[in-house]
């Protein structure tokens, strides 16, 4: 069994969110707990007209972003699930920015924290462009301090028909970082220029 904490902060992507949420659920190995920002809310309103139960109905354990006394708070919490690990889709500037100082201010980002502090594996898919200095910095002192940064960069190099289809694989990338198995497409020879998709 492996417990996955799945933030989801208010960056652009709650389509993607859904998409690996969606996948972790489908997982019999898999328990997911979420945590979803207030900034999110306010996205998850614009990019899917739903509130946050869009995504909750996909994960075994919810948690509200204010409830500082919730177990993910705790680095002994995490200790009893594991192997463990977080990630947080999508990754907001604002999150990253906190995550980067130490200056947490909700459930999501002291989760984060205690994941680097304990030196679990945090996956963090960033969305924002163009990048300034601050969040480059912010994304170098954290490659630094451990976590692993994956800008919500999609490939085409597998062709993706649709976006559903771009998701879907965006979402296998992310899993590979997990150490998750997956059956969502990955670079292969076969993929040639000159051979249509299998
Ligand atoms: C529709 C919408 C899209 C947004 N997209 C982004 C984005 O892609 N990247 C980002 O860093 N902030 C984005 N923001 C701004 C963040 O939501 C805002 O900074 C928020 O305070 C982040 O809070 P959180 O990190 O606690 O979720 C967006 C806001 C809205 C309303």
């Amino acid at each position: 069994m492996r417990d996955i904490l799945v933030g989801v902060s208010g960056a652009s992507g709650m389509p993607l969110a859904l998409c690996v949420l969606r996948g972790l659920a489908a997982m019999p190995d898999v328990r997911t707990h979420c945590v979803i920002s207030h900034g999110a809310r306010a996205v998850l309103r614009a990019e899917c007209g739903a509130g946050p139960e869009l995504l909750a109905a996909h994960a075994d354990h919810l948690y509200e972003p204010d409830n500082l006394a919730a177990g993910p708070a705790s680095g002994s919490w995490w200790y009893g699930a594991e192997p463990a690990a977080m990630l947080i889709v999508p990754c907001s500037m604002g999150t990253l920015g906190a995550l980067a100082s130490g200056a947490t201010g909700n459930l999501l980002q002291r989760a984060g924290d205690v994941a680097l502090k304990e030196g679990l594996r945090l996956v963090l898919v960033t969305r924002e462009s163009p990048l300034s200095a601050v969040h480059l910095r912010n994304m170098l002192s954290l490659r630094e301090a451990g976590a692993v940064i994956m800008p919500f960069s999609p490939g085409f190099y597998l062709r993706p028909q649709s976006l559903e289809e771009m998701l879907l694989q965006t979402s296998g990338r992310i899993f590979d970082q997990l150490g998750l198995a997956h059956n969502l497409g990955r670079w292969a020879e076969k993929y040639t220029e000159n051979e249509a998709k299998p």
